[in-house]
């Protein structure tokens, strides 16, 4: 059963301690393993008093148990909050370990094959678990790009469902619980997005909300378009209720989520552009901070700069893969610009009139990559000078066109190439980092390490501080910051008040 108020954000009892994460592709790490595992009071959240007015009409655990672990991008973070919360208002219990659990999901990845294999290997971990009676299932991209393979290769798998087939994931359940031995959900000629009433969201202060889902570009490495299906936009009233109730709960940070994030379409009459949509988030009465990823060069437009000048609760982060900084490669690539129309976007940042922090994605060793298009890519580095950046070595990936190009570059100078554009990278933020000594910053306190007096957080431009502070409590506050030393990928600083 469902609930009827319209979208209750419930930021459930969190006892599980969230696992300490890597960075991720575009992927903004929120440091909870600093610090003891954050506990919600679900009171508190929600105004309510039990499990059972939370979700009227549902015993908790009454379908059973399930452990739900993710693997891969901020996106599919988001999913699997918004997969527990389904899964919790119609009576299932989230636990901590597999092994408490009667159903067993892994939301996957296959962005890149490593991301892929180590879904198989985790799986095969749990193949005794299947004879125990327990129902195993796998969500997300593998799902949707292996389908019904996953059987053959894991037969102890019962459910395979992808990102777009979400919603149905009840139905798929209940027909298991009816008997059925195999069920699949991998249709993605929809042209709905994937909305809960309730989203389990467990980072206490930085909620997460998909604007768009699926991707229409075309990039020639990359499996997204056919694992999430084609670009659906949500409904901006729908978003803009979501947030309202978020910044009830005490929510004061959103970070909207697309693969393509500004090439959002609102689908409803009010046909909102993506800037107007950020402006609109940022006047949410309670929201201080708006963050965006990710971003597409080829959308990128002035009024989204325009939108960061004129509302500084937009947050002065603009995170825009480049992949190359070769024309040859990124037409190889089918990224729809060049590298002159790329730094275009770049120069717009530049001259606003409040300094922007500019991050990116690049891929090296594509297929034919030459020496000299290497080279282009790292002095696109030192012309632009980003503030962070993920590279990657290219990974040859199925149903992708670049798969029929030969992966001409071995595995070792790809390595070698990824080796020195992050040597080129740590020099270039270990210098934009010493500048900034001295320099003061609103920080967000998202963690608090085992040493005593030390916290961390980010600032508005998305870099992560370290400092120390007398206060006996700050997680979650704002405060003010000053920079007292730097390294390549931190700050350090203290406590000003
Ligand atoms: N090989 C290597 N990196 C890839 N990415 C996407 N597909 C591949 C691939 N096949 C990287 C891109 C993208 C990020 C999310 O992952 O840089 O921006
Ligand atoms: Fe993949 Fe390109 Fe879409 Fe990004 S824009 S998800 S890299 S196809």
């Amino acid at each position: 059963m469902l609930l009827n108020s319209t979208l209750l954000q419930s930021r459930l009892n969190s006892k599980r301690k969230a696992p300490p994460r890597q960075s991720k592709a575009g992927v903004i790490n929120c440091d909870l393993d600093m610090g003891k595992p954050f506990d919600i009071e679900l009171e508190r959240l929600t105004g309510k008093t039990s499990y059972t007015d939370v979700f009227p009409g549902v015993t908790t655990g009454q379908r059973g148990t399930f452990f739900l672990e993710t693997f891969g991008c901020q996106m599919n973070d988001h999913d699997s909050e918004k997969v527990a919360g389904l899964l919790l208002s119609r009576g299932y219990q989230q636990v901590e370990t597999p092994e408490a659990a009667s159903l067993i999901l892994y939301n996957t990845c296959s962005i890149r094959e490593k991301a892929a294999q180590k879904v198989f290997s985790r799986l095969g971990e749990y193949r005794e678990k299947q004879s125990e009676g327990k129902i195993i299932g796998v969500l997300g991209c593998v799902a949707q790009q292996e389908g019904e393979d996953i059987f053959k290769r894991a037969p102890w798998v019962s459910l395979v469902c992808g990102s777009a087939s979400y919603s149905k994931l009840p139905g798929m359940l209940a027909q298991l619980e009816s008997g059925n031995q195999r069920v699949t959900g991998l249709d993605t000629d929809t042209d709905e997005t994937f909305e809960t009433e309730v989203t389990r969201r467990d980072n206490p202060w930085r909620a997460y909300l998909t604007i768009i889902e699926g991707c229409d570009k075309a990039c020639s490495y990359c499996v997204v378009p056919f694992t999430r299906g084609p670009e659906r936009s949500r409904a901006s009233d729908s978003i803009l209720r979501e947030v309202r109730q978020l910044a009830e709960l005490g929510y004061s940070e959103v970070q909207l989520l697309g693969q393509t994030v500004n090439s959002y379409a609102d689908p409803t009459p009010r046909r909102m552009r993506f800037s107007e949509l950020l402006l609109a988030v940022a006047e949410v009465r309670g929201i201080r901070r708006v963050r965006f990823t990710t971003s597409h060069p080829s959308d990128f437009t002035p009024d989204i700069v325009e939108a960061i000048e004129r509302q500084p609760k937009i947050c002065d982060h603009v995170h825009l893969p480049v992949q190359s900084g070769s024309t040859r490669v990124l037409r190889a690539m089918q990224r729809t610009y060049s590298r002159e129309e790329y730094l275009e976007k770049i120069a717009m940042m530049r001259v606003a009139s409040r300094p922007i922090g500019i991050t990116t994605d690049i891929i090296v060793g594509f297929p034919g990559e030459k020496e000299s298009e290497f080279e282009e890519t790292l002095s696109l580095l030192d012309e632009v000078q980003y503030d962070s950046l993920y590279a990657f070595k290219y990974s040859p990936r199925p149903n992708t066109p670049s798969l029929s190009m030969s992966d001409s570059i071995s595995e070792e100078e790809k390595s070698r190439r990824l080796a020195v554009l992050q040597d080129r990278q740590r020099e270039i933020q270990t210098a934009k980092h010493e500048r900034l000594v001295g320099d003061r910053f609103e920080v967000l306190v998202s963690g608090k390490s085992r040493r005593e007096n030390q916290w961390s957080g980010y600032t508005t431009s998305h870099r992560m501080i370290n400092f120390a502070s007398q206060e006996r409590e700050l997680l979650g506050t704002y405060v003010q910051v000053r920079v007292m030393g730097a390294g390549p990928n931190s700050l350090m600083g203290e406590h000003v008040t």
